[in-house]
């Protein structure tokens, strides 16, 4: 059966417009998907998950809390002795959400962990320049994985 032109017409504007509902709807669950994912690492310190906070989330806070007494130290000229061990959990801790640990974490964690063991090796001539590596590290990750605490990670840099 040979289509008229009207109807022609009328069945292409029809699936003109459900393809672009479609295509709508999803790029605005895709927004709403990011969104939410920002929004949850957008805290910092303060304790808003009524659920409790995950362990990576805790372990998140002891790092910024070991982060600010370093810069304290090293403006004082001193230089970071004993490695924290605890941060070694950063590779097993669980995330508030499980989507949250993307591929490239486990690189950046590595990455994190080796300028903070460096940082601990320091002499007082590149002690400034090895806390800052640390600080970088912090940042690398979170601008893939949680971009809410960059504002706190960026004033932690001695300049
Ligand atoms: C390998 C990736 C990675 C590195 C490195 C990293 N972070 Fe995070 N950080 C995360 C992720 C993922 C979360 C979200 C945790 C969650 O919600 O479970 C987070 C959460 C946080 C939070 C919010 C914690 C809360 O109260 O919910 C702070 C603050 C934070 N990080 C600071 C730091 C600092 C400071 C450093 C460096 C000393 C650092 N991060 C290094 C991935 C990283």
């Amino acid at each position: 059966m040979a289509l008229s032109l009207k109807n022609k017409l009328v069945l292409f504007s029809f699936l003109s417009v459900t393809f672009l509902l479609v295509n709508c709807s999803e790029r605005q669950a895709e927004t709403s998907d990011k969104k939410r994912t920002t929004e949850e690492c957008k805290k910092d310190t303060a304790s808003l998950n009524p659920n409790g906070d995950s362990e990576l989330a805790l372990l998140m806070r002891n790092m910024l809390h070991s982060t600010e007494s370093l810069k304290e130290m090293i403006k004082k000229g001193n230089v970071p002795d004993k490695f924290p061990e605890e941060f070694l959990k950063i590779h097993t801790a669980n995330p508030t959400d499980s989507d949250t640990k993307k591929a490239s974490f486990e690189a950046f964690a590595d990455n994190y962990l080796t300028s903070l063991k460096n940082l601990h090796n320091s002499q007082k001539n590149n002690v400034q320049e090895n806390y800052n590596s640390v600080i970088n590290a912090c940042a690398s990750c979170h601008q893939e994985h949680c971009p809410g605490p960059l504002r706190v990670i960026n004033k932690l840099k001695i300049n």
